[in-house]
């Protein structure tokens, strides 16, 4: 037979770079991976998970309605505690109403953090597949940072979505790049395509930068000066994946005090830009602030992307494991997630540290690195002309030294309008011990200096 049955999709689709790089740290025991975003092994919660499940499970009454099917959108009581989550991590605490003295831009109406806008999702990726499903068509276009998750490049890959990559700087998006972006694409006469810009606002994966809330401000008044061209609207999906991962332990700025910030610290979410929310879909997690293998995510959406994502969830799975969700509802209501969080923001900037250190001792100095500021990686860069690719002569030794890291060529989506950068790497301290973290670190330095 001359073709098989697959689908256009079945056939497109190729196998994601995260399934390689999770499988070749599993299956290798000498391996240090430094590539994975897992998380830290030693500091998950099992006895904050083993009380809350007790919890649950102490009775029928309240186990059996966990061990039962729930509802599309997700359990009410851990919709209204996220909810509440995430209206603190915005406003720190504060009642969303306009603060004194504020002015007219920090108005924003409370219903913005209602439950009912509020959908949980199997972890946030799920969340970041159904939307794209459900806005984009086969050919449209979605706007991403450059460069971007990797991960989300492979959903768009595999749903026959095209990318256009506006430049990273140190405090968010170019915003003049943007411009220029959906100018040319106004001039192409392909504006029409565009349905949504991907941003991971927080400690971004891979490069770390954190969007200041002004720029949230600024992109969102460009989406819509667009709109009227694009016949349409044009959405902003921000991502937050590690908003709660921040090494100072400030996991909020109150907008009261977003216009003070100088640093990249973690301000709001783009929810809080006045008069914007119906144009952003936000996406966060539990899983890395808590336990990755409790795959629970939410989403804030607008209508009508709501309603067509809970639908979309209906076909997916018709609801999120009721049990994990359970497991949530008393990690949060207890206090224990939020402790956890604590802890875990400062394990993880001592990680960092032990990363930064070695770094220091053991990579050439030809090589330019940042300091992370919260999140779970290091971006490094080589000289221009060496090759850290999938198929570079640095990627093979690092691995016949057994020490794995992420090419960086893989978080840059195709893009014509620029040549993808292949000189990077994403070296993570989330899942390897201090000890393997060290001894990556001088594999990875000896292998660097064969080349430099
Ligand atoms: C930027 C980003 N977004 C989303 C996710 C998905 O996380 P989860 O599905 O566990 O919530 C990840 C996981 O690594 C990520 O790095």
């Amino acid at each position: 037979m001359k073709t098989n049955a697959l689908s256009k999709m079945g056939q497109r689709t190729t196998e994601p770079p995260i399934s390689w790089l999770t499988h070749a740290a599993l299956s290798r025991p000498k391996l240090i991976s430094l590539a994975a975003g897992f998380t830290d092994n030693a500091s998950l919660p099992v006895a904050e998970a083993r009380t809350a499940l007790n919890q649950v499970l102490r009775s029928p009454k309240t186990g059996q309605p966990a061990l039962q099917y729930g509802i599309t959108a997700g359990d009410t009581t851990l919709r209204q505690l996220t909810a509440r989550h995430l209206q603190k991590l915005d406003w720190g605490g504060t009642p969303c109403r306009r603060p004194k003295n504020q002015g007219r831009r920090h108005a924003v109406p409370p219903e913005i953090y209602s439950f009912e806008r509020l959908l949980i999702t199997s972890g946030s990726q799920q969340l970041l597949y159904m939307t794209t499903e459900a806005l984009c068509n086969e050919g449209d276009i979605v706007l991403v940072e450059d460069p971007t998750y990797f991960v989300y490049l492979s959903i768009l890959q595999s749903r026959g979505l095209r990318a256009r990559a506006v430049r990273l700087e140190r405090d968010g998006l170019n915003l003049a790049h943007l411009e220029s972006v959906l100018q040319s694409l106004k001039r192409s006469g392909e504006l029409r395509r565009v349905k949504m810009i991907y941003l991971v606002s927080y400690f971004q994966n891979p490069i770390g930068v954190t969007t200041r809330f002004e720029k949230k401000c600024g992109l969102l008044k460009l989406l819509k000066k667009f709109e009227r061209a694009a016949g349409h609207p044009i959405y902003l999906l921000e991502d937050a994946a590690y908003r709660e991962l921040s090494f100072s332990g400030r996991a909020d700025l109150p907008v009261s005090q977003a216009d003070q910030q100088v640093g990249p610290t973690s301000p709001p979410s783009a929810l809080a830009v006045p008069g914007a929310a119906d144009r952003v879909i936000y996406a966060g997690t539990f899983t890395k602030p808590f336990a990755t293998g409790a795959r629970v995510g939410y989403g804030v959406l607008p209508e009508p992307v709501f309603t067509a994502v809970k639908h979309i969830k209906g076909n997916h799975d018709f609801g999120t494991a009721n049990l994990l969700q359970q497991l949530f509802v008393r990690a949060l209501a207890s206090g224990s997630y939020g402790r956890h969080v604590a802890r875990l923001q400062k394990r993880y900037a001592h990680k960092a540290r032990v990363m930064k250190l070695a770094i220091k001792k053991h990579f050439p100095p030809a090589v330019e690195w940042g300091e992370p500021e919260g999140g779970l990686y290091f971006w490094a860069r080589l000289p221009h002309g060496l090759s850290s690719g999938m198929k570079s002569k640095v990627f093979s030794t690092a691995l016949k030294n057994d020490v794995l890291y992420v090419p960086g060529e893989i978080c840059y989506a195709d893009d014509a309008a620029r040549r993808k950068p292949n000189h990077e790497m994403r070296i993570s301290f989330g899942n390897a011990s201090e000890k393997n973290i060290r001894e990556g670190i001088k594999r990875l330095g000896k292998v660097l200096r064969k080349f430099l």
